[in-house]
């Protein structure tokens, strides 16, 4: 049992962080997202309704839990207001629990005009970005040059900051990528109202999430993406542009490093990519057609289909001690039901992934919530990646519903 609890992608996203993070907040006090921004689509389905959230916590849902966004995350002003009067559309109080850290790097119009210019111009070689202006705005902050939040209390200054980056920005979309410039009024115009919606829920994330660890509450961190995708630990140039891994969760909510004490990874039961880039355990034949029309895989914030393989445990064994993961969170086992035999990468040999194949169990986990419910077989699959990895598998998942779990252990105190 854990009170400061990370929950981590260990593949190239679409995990289901979202479901295991909401699933989680119903014991705790709190949850932050620490890195990304709305590239991430974490999908919750409670009570038979679905959710999508970009960049607000998965915990949202429960009534009582507060919601922060750290410093880490790179926050589109208009995107989060699209997102809150969404919820609030559906009797989801948002304002009064969601808390975002002044610190926050802003995403703006030109961010999203770069990162498709971009794309456009490497052609074939494009990363398959989601064109949310997440690349560029991490650019920024790491120029020093990138407007936060805080920076919407004086307008004057604001603007003055706005129009010397504009500057920088107009000349390289002018010259460089022969797209269309910007004005500071359109700039303007397309953000600062929202900007000054969200003012208001501007805090000291470092100090608020304190109080909370004084208070002995349990606090929740929710990743985006997935380890894969990490800036430096990942398949670089086809990554993300922020940490993904576990040290993400301090730095990018002001959360002491010592303090967390359970690191989680989602696992989903076979591999998917969205975006392009090296996929090892790909299956570009009949069983990559199966996992797309029984996982469903079409991305929850692109609708991009999703590349789909098997489970690659070589790569799993470098995300676990790359984030210090003290257990496994296996989902979308119940997608696996109905093949014959299932693949599972142990290793690499000349840089070609080596298989194990398991027998299938050839009926429905769908919905399954005992462990001594499932199949076997589907037994055996879980108990080799436990044995190949050294990790327990303390929760899974058997279907998109917050209910369709099988909780061996709640790790929230
Ligand atoms: P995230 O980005 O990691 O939160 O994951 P996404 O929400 O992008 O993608 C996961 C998808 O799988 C969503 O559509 C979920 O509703 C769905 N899902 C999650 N867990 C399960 C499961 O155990 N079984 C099935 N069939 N679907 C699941
Ligand atoms: P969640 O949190 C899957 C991928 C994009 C692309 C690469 C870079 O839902 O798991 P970006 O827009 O971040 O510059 O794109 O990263 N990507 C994701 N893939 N799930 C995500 O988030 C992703 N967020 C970004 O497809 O390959
Ligand atoms: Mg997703």
């Amino acid at each position: 049992m854990a009170r400061y609890i990370i929950v981590l992608g260990t593949q190239w996203g679409d995990e289901g962080k979202g479901k295991i993070v909401d699933l989680l907040t119903e014991k705790a006090s709190a949850v932050v997202r620490f890195q990304g921004g709305h590239n991430a689509g974490h999908t919750l389905v409670v009570s038979g309704k679905k959710t999508v959230l970009h960049l607000i916590p998965a915990g949202i849902l429960h009534p009582h839990v507060h919601c922060f966004i750290g410093s880490g995350v790179v926050l589109s002003p208009t995107a989060l207001l699209e997102e809150i009067t969404f919820l609030e559309q559906n009797g989801v109080t948002v304002r009064e629990r969601l808390h975002i850290s002044a610190a926050c790097p802003l995403i703006f119009p030109y961010h999203i005009a770069l990162d498709k210019a971009q794309e456009m111009a490497l052609g074939k070689g494009a990363l398959g970005t989601t064109h949310r202006g997440i690349g560029p705005a991490y650019v920024d902050k790491v120029a020093r040059r990138g407007l936060r939040l805080s920076d919407a209390h004086n307008k004057k200054n604001f603007i003055k900051q706005l129009t010397q980056v504009l500057d920088t920005h107009n000349f390289i979309l002018k010259h460089y990528y022969k797209a269309p410039p910007f004005t500071v009024d359109q700039v303007m115009d397309a953000v600062f109202p929202a900007l000054l919606e969200v003012l208001p829920l501007a805090t000291d994330i470092p100090l608020r999430l304190n109080q909370l660890r004084l208070q002995n509450r349990s606090i929740v961190f929710e990743g985006a993406q997935g380890a894969l995708l990490d800036i430096d630990h990942g398949t670089y140039p086809y990554v993300t542009a922020s940490n993904t891994t576990g040290g993400a969760a301090a730095t990018g909510s002001g959360f002491g490093l010592l303090y967390f004490d359970c690191v989680l990874g989602v696992t989903k039961a076979y591999t998917t990519r969205v975006g392009d880039g090296p996929f090892p355990t790909e299956c570009q034949d009949e069983t990559g057609r199966f996992l797309v029309a029984r996982g469903q895989e079409f991305g929850a914030t692109t609708g991009r289909q999703r590349r789909c393989g098997w489970l690659d445990l070589a790569s799993l064994k470098r995300a676990i001690f790359m984030n210090s993961l003290t257990a496994l969170a296996l989902t979308k086992l119940d997608v696996l039901d109905e093949l014959s035999t299932i693949a599972l990468c142990v290793d690499y040999h000349n840089e070609k992934p080596v298989y194990e194949n398991l027998p299938g169990w050839k009926i429905s986990t769908i919905g399954i919530r005992e462990f001594s419910k499932l199949p076997p077989n589907a037994i055996a699959y879980i108990r080799r990646i436990e044995q190949l990895t050294g990790l327990p598998i303390t929760i899974i998942s058997t279907g998109p519903s917050r209910e369709d779990t099988i909780l061996i252990t709640h790790p929230v105190e």
